[in-house]
C-alpha cells in the first residue's frame, strides 16, 4: 500500500545536493491549465520544508497565479516592484505556513522575459545574493509551451511534468515533453499523473507517455507518481490549507509525499556553469515556440 511505501518517507531518503552555491531548482509544469500544478507545486514546497530546507516557492503562473489563493496569504508588493528599484526582492517575500517564502505571481515575471538584457541582469544579480538564503526552489509555472513557461523549465534542475487522463492534458503534456526534451535532452523530467481514478490508471498513463516519448523522441520520463482525484483536496483549496498539512495521512497526501521522495531520487542535470534561476531563464528566453499537438516528430 502507497501508506507503507512513504511512512518512513523522504525523511531518510533525500539525496540532496550539497553544493551551496545555489539552490536546486524545480519547475512544476503542465501543458493544459486546471490539472493541479498549483497544488502540488505548494505541497511539495512544504514537504521539502520538513526536511528542514530553506525553500522558496515562486508562483510564475500569472493568467492562473493562485499560490497565495491557496495559502491563504496576501502579497503586498510584487516583481514590478524589484524591477523599478522601489523594493528589494527581500521586501516581497511573503512568508507561508511552515516557514517556506513565496515570491508572489506578478505580470513583471513574464514582462521580465521580454525585458531587455540589462533589466534582466540586474534582476539576475539580485537574485543571485538573494538566492543564497535558499537550498531549494520550487517554480510554478504557467501551462504551456510560451517561451514564458518553458524557460522556466529549461532553466530548472528537474521538471514535473503534471497531467490527467483528460485527452487534451495529455497531447498537450506530450506537446511541452516534446519541446523540453528537444531543447535539453538531458533535462531530467518526472511525470505525475493527477486525478485519476486509480493508481493503474496512473500508471497506465505514464506508461503510455513513456512510450510515446521513447518511439517518437528517443528518450524517457520518469514516473513520479499518481494522486487520485479526492475530494480532500478541493476541500483544503476551499479552506486555502494544503492538503499535506490539512489531511496529513489522506491518499492525496501520501501521494503527494512519494512524488516528493521520487523527485528527490532523480538525479541533477549537471548545471553547475550556471548560477541563479534568473541565468537559466534568461539563457532559454530565446526558445523558440513550437506547435503543442504535432506528436510524430
Ligand atoms: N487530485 C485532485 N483531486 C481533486 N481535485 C483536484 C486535484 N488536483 C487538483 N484539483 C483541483 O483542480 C483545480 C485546479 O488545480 P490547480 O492546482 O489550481 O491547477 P493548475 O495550477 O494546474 O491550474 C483546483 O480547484 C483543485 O482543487
Ligand atoms: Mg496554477
Amino acid at each position: 500500500m502507497l501508506e507503507s511505501r512513504t511512512t518512513p518517507s523522504i525523511f531518510t531518503l533525500s539525496n540532496l545536493r550539497v553544493d551551496k552555491n545555489r539552490p536546486e531548482i524545480f519547475a512544476v509544469t503542465s501543458g493544459k491549465g486546471g490539472v493541479g500544478k498549483t497544488n502540488i507545486s505548494v505541497n511539495l514546497a512544504l514537504l521539502l520544508r520538513r526536511l528542514k530546507k530553506n525553500v522558496l516557492l515562486v508562483d510564475a503562473d500569472i493568467h492562473l497565479g493562485n499560490v497565495d489563493l491557496l495559502l491563504g496569504i496576501r502579497p503586498s508588493a510584487t516583481l514590478a516592484e524589484v524591477m523599478s528599484g522601489e523594493k528589494t526582492l527581500a521586501d516581497i517575500i511573503v512568508k507561508g505556513p511552515t516557514g517556506i517564502d513565496v515570491l508572489p505571481a506578478s505580470s513583471a515575471v513574464l514582462d521580465m522575459i521580454d525585458a531587455e538584457d540589462q533589466v534582466i541582469k540586474r534582476l539576475g544579480d539580485a537574485f543571485l545574493g538573494f538566492e543564497h538564503n535558499y537550498d531549494l526552489v520550487i517554480v510554478d509555472t504557467g501551462a504551456g509551451i510560451g517561451r514564458n513557461v518553458t524557460s522556466f523549465s529549461l532553466g530548472a534542475d528537474k521538471v514535473i511534468v503534471v497531467v490527467t487522463p483528460d485527452p487534451a492534458s495529455i497531447a498537450d503534456a506530450y506537446g511541452v515533453i516534446k519541446i523540453l526534451l528537444q531543447k535539453a535532452p538531458e533535462l531530467p523530467l518526472m511525470l505525475v499523473t493527477n486525478m485519476v481514478h486509480s493508481e493503474d490508471e496512473g500508471e497506465n498513463l505514464f506508461k503510455k507517455m513513456n512510450l510515446m516519448v521513447q518511439r517518437f523522441l528517443h528518450n524517457k520520463i520518469v514516473f513520479g507518481g499518481a494522486i487520485l482525484r479526492d475530494e480532500v483536496i478541493q476541500d483544503a483549496v476551499r479552506r486555502q490549507t494544503p492538503v499535506v498539512l490539512e489531511y496529513p495521512n489522506s491518499r492525496p497526501a501520501n501521494a503527494l509525499k512519494l512524488m516528493t521522495r521520487n523527485l528527490l531520487k532523480l538525479p541533477s542535470k549537471d548545471a553547475s556553469d550556471r548560477q541563479s534561476l534568473f541565468d537559466g531563464v534568461r539563457e532559454h528566453r530565446h526558445t523558440t515556440i513550437g506547435k503543442i499537438n504535432d506528436q510524430t516528430s
